[in-house]
């Protein structure tokens, strides 16, 4: 997704440099093009790339920009392809700005902005705001005024930063949807898409609420209303690593993430699980596990697939009836929720665009919303009645891993604790399900084993076209985790599929080209995914069967080939954290021989904050 920095200094020795620290600090975001301009002599300055980041510093190497103010952004292509014209900032002489977000109603206002003498520079509806904003400078309105203007007639996503030609000590910033934070520092304002963007300048910070718009000068900040009625935002400090994180040994992020899983859910369960490891304590709740009619879970992506693991957690411990959909088809289909209901938001980021439209729904129907979170001040986060945070630390790699794995273990968290609560186990079974996942980290570091025969597998996986991923219960959630792991990094097409699907369509796809992993803990559903892949055998698919050493010692063929993971002894909430590590590490790998960008694939972005 975009990225944004803006700095407004007295005191910055270098704004560019700055600015372009806080654009690398935002690279994991995925982007295809970048861009900064600064303000100096009375006179916009600009430089913008298309590619990676070191285009634009080769620019500025080149012709240095000087100024201490300035914008600056990455761009994710939405409107128009990623090239230098396209490139934010957008200028006219008397503004320059940068956007993230979509303008659904740009068209609108092209043929009267053409028709007031506009040529259009570029494709993107970015453009059109530039120019309304432009045309109110124009007739004399003030900048907040001619912004104001502007922003009551558009429609859509926007975070935005502007600045003014004829105003160098004035920095505008506004909001809806997409996230905005207003940085502090001394004698010296930021703007940024998050903490990330701004660790290297400040850590106190207040982020802007939709419809907000904020007038930053060196020393002071106004926050205001689409209405005008002025507001304050709360300043927190916080504290991201200022360091951008490094891959270590690793040659990616995404290998990094995922041998660091061990130690994320060690840090994440360690603040659920109470000392001795018998017992879970968490935020308080602002309802009862016992009074609750149902679940609905709500999520994209890999996140939905952490949620469907854990509507059979919900559903097969706590007995609690679970609805479970994309954000993306939940946020239309407006669904009648029960009075009393519990909502659970999951997401890595908590800026996915559909997760908080249908978090907004969830709550305008009275439902008590959860978030499950890995960024503390994220958006959904704020906007929910009570935060589960994951402790994964920053995730770099697009695709999601270790932040998966977290989300599932506290997951598996609230499914213990509301199993607890509606008396539907035993104390027993309690502190079970408590020891189990006190086990999870050294199973996780055991897993980890099985990376070499997934680096062999993989040769076998990058020569097929079509992949298919079995699973039942648990097991079929982690199936299409699974896929979408692989479909989004080498870019190979893979499906996850019901294990007991096959047979009513899919195993038409089955012939000696076609790779199928099984993923079969030897669990109570062993034997029935076994029988599906006897199916695949008789014709000729390739098997790679997923499993712990019963499972192997049940169900062997000399045509399958044999991944074998710790046994889970059949504890339904240990199997699906552990069977993603190597759906991960194929992945990777089959990513690795193909060449692709692993931490960055083509076309994705790691915080989808626009629909
Ligand atoms: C996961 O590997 C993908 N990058 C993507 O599906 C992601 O899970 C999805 O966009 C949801 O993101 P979120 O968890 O930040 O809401």
């Amino acid at each position: 997704m975009c990225g944004i920095v803006g700095i407004l200094g007295k005191t910055s020795t270098d704004v560019a440099n700055a600015l372009v620290t806080g654009l690398k600090r935002l690279e994991y975001r995925g982007y295809d093009s970048a861009g900064m301009a600064l303000l100096s002599q009375g006179s916009f300055h600009r430089h913008r790339a298309s590619g990676k980041l070191v285009n634009l510093e080769a620019l500025q190497a080149e012709v240095p920009l000087v100024g201490n103010v300035g914008i600056a952004h990455t761009r994710w292509a939405t409107h128009g392809i990623p090239n230098e014209t396209n490139a934010h900032p957008h200028m006219t002489e008397r503004v320059a700005i940068v956007h993230n977000g979509i303008i659904e109603n740009h068209e609108e206002f092209r043929p009267a902005l053409l028709s007031a003498g506009v040529q259009f520079k570029s494709e993107t509806d970015t453009e059109v705001i530039l120019h309304l904003v432009d045309q109110a400078l124009m007739q004399g309105l003030a900048p907040v005024d001619a912004v104001r203007k502007t922003l009551e007639k558009i429609k859509g996503a926007y975070a935005l930063a502007l600045l003014f030609r004829e105003h160098p000590d004035v920095m505008i910033g506004a909001r809806h949807g997409p996230p905005l934070a207003v940085g502090y520092g001394q004698d010296e304002m930021y703007l940024g898409s998050d903490a990330t963007a701004l660790a290297h300048l400040t850590h106190r910070l207040s982020y802007l609420e939709d419809g907000d718009i904020v007038v930053l000068t060196s020393r002071s900040v106004e926050t205001l209303r689409l209405s005008g009625e002025r507001v304050q935002r709360p300043v927190r400090e916080h504290r991201v690593s200022q360091t951008i994180a490094d891959k270590g040994a690793f040659a990616h992020f995404m290998a990094k993430e995922i041998h660091e899983q061990p130690e994320t859910i060690r840090q994440t369960l360690g603040t659920y699980l109470n000392d001795a490891k018998s017992g879970l304590q968490h935020p308080d709740l602002p309802f009862s596990w016992h009074d609750t009619p149902r679940v609905t879970i709500v999520a994209c992506g890999t996140s939905y697939y952490a949620g469907l693991v854990a509507k059979y957690w919900f559903e097969s411990i706590a007995r609690l009836p679970v609805e479970i959909d994309i954000a993306s088809e939940f946020r239309y289909r407006t669904p009648p929720l029960p009075k009393d209901g519990v909502a659970i938001f999951i997401s890595q980021s908590g800026e996915t665009a559909d997760t908080l439209a249908a978090q907004a729904y969830a709550k305008a129907q009275g439902q008590h919303c959860l978030a499950i979170v890995n960024v503390p001040e994220s958006s959904l986060a704020r906007a929910a009645d009570c935060v589960f945070m994951t402790y994964a630390g920053t995730e770099i790699g697009v695709a999601s891993t270790k932040a998966f794995t977290t989300q599932l273990s506290v997951l598996a968290v609230l499914a213990i604790a509301a199993a607890q609560a509606r008396q539907t186990i035993s104390q027993g079974d309690f502190q079970n399900f408590c020891k189990a996942l006190a086990q999870l980290p050294a199973l996780m570091d055991e897993v980890l084993i099985c990376e070499q025969e997934c680096r062999e597998i993989a040769y076998q996986l990058t020569k097929a076209h079509d992949i298919l991923y079995l699973g039942r219960g648990t097991s079929y959630a982690i199936a299409m985790e699974g896929a979408l792991k692989l479909k989004e990094i080498s870019y190979i097409h893979a499906e996850g599929y019901a294990a007991g699907e096959l047979k009513h369509g899919p195993i038409a796809l089955i012939d000696d080209a076609v790779p199928v992993i099984a993923i079969a803990p030897s669990d109570a559903l062993f034997e029935k995914t076994a029988s599906n892949v006897q199916e695949v055998i008789a014709r000729k698919g390739q098997v790679i069967l997923i499993s712990d050493e019963e499972g192997h010692k049940k169900f062997s063929h000399p045509h399958i080939r044999r991944l074998v993971l710790p046994s889970t002894s059949s504890c339904c909430i240990l199997s699906p954290v552990l069977y993603s590590v190597p759906v991960q590490l194929l992945a990777y790998y089959t990513a690795l021989i193909k060449g692709t960008d692993v931490d960055q694939p083509r076309n994705l972005a790691k915080s989808v904050t626009v629909e």
